[in-house]
């Protein structure tokens, strides 16, 4: 698929090329504080608002699209927030290869593309596989959101969250409708709106579990994103 590229020039905006340079992502902000993750950052609406609630926290936001990376980055310009940083680049990319073993606080993704078609599902970001790669980044007790509008996509989210042992699950079922605080995304609110109701999972990394290094993913939907390190 090609891209229009936009040129992004704000101070939040982190080039690709950029990572090979730094040591750890935390080199990236003015202070060392917990750094969470969001993948599928789409056009900001959920970062801006989790990052204005969390001062005391880092944040880096990642999207595989440029247009919705020059989104965010405006809207965190706008509200005036320097404890995000935001990244074109792939999920599992970055994971493996830029971000440390327990590093990260949280990861959060919602509404990722849910690959209705079944013959797709297997192009679905969280799987197995992935949830082994985000143990590995979590630190002990961190924190792993989910969301989704995408009732077969929740339903098998919970079922993997819950069938993992790396993980505990914060909620008396695999998934929730009540969001509480949680912010709420552009695709959240769409579908909020129709009266859908949204699944939500929160898990907590359990403290002590001996996560292995996640080998490399098998070839995959969108891995040619994943360079050879
Ligand atoms: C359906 S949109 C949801 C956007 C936003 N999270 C929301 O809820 O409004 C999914 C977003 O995830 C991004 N995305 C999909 N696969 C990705 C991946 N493997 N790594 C990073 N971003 C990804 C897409 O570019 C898109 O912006």
């Amino acid at each position: 698929m090609t891209q229009r590229m936009t040129l992004i020039s704000s101070p939040c905006y982190v080039p690709e090329s950029k990572l090979e340079k730094i040591d750890s992502l935390q080199n990236l902000f003015p202070s060392s504080q917990p750094l969470s993750l969001e993948i599928g950052c789409g056009i900001g609406d959920f970062i801006v608002q989790l990052a204005a609630q969390k001062p005391q926290q880092n944040f880096v936001a990642i999207d595989i699209f440029n247009r919705g990376c020059d989104k965010t980055c405006r809207r965190i310009d706008e509200a005036g927030l320097s404890n995000v940083r935001v990244l074109r680049t792939e999920a599992r990319s970055l994971l493996l290869r830029h971000i440390k073993q327990q590093s990260l606080h949280a990861i959060y993704i919602n509404c990722p593309d849910p690959w209705p078609k079944k013959r797709h599902r297997k192009r679905r970001l969280v799987n197995a596989e992935f949830l082994k790669i985000a143990l590995y980044c979590l630190e002990e007790g961190g924190h792993f959101h989910f969301s989704t509008d995408f009732v077969d996509y929740g339903i098998e989210a919970g079922k993997l969250l819950t069938a993992e042992p790396g993980f505990s699950n914060c909620h008396d079922h695999p998934n929730v409708h009540d969001l509480g605080d949680y912010p709420i995304s552009k695709y959240m609110r769409r579908f909020l709106e129709r009266g859908q109701p949204i699944y939500y999972c929160h898990y907590l990394r359990r403290p002590g579990y001996a996560a292995e290094p996640p080998p490399p993913p098998k070839k995959g939907f969108r891995l040619r994103w994943v360079k050879e390190s």
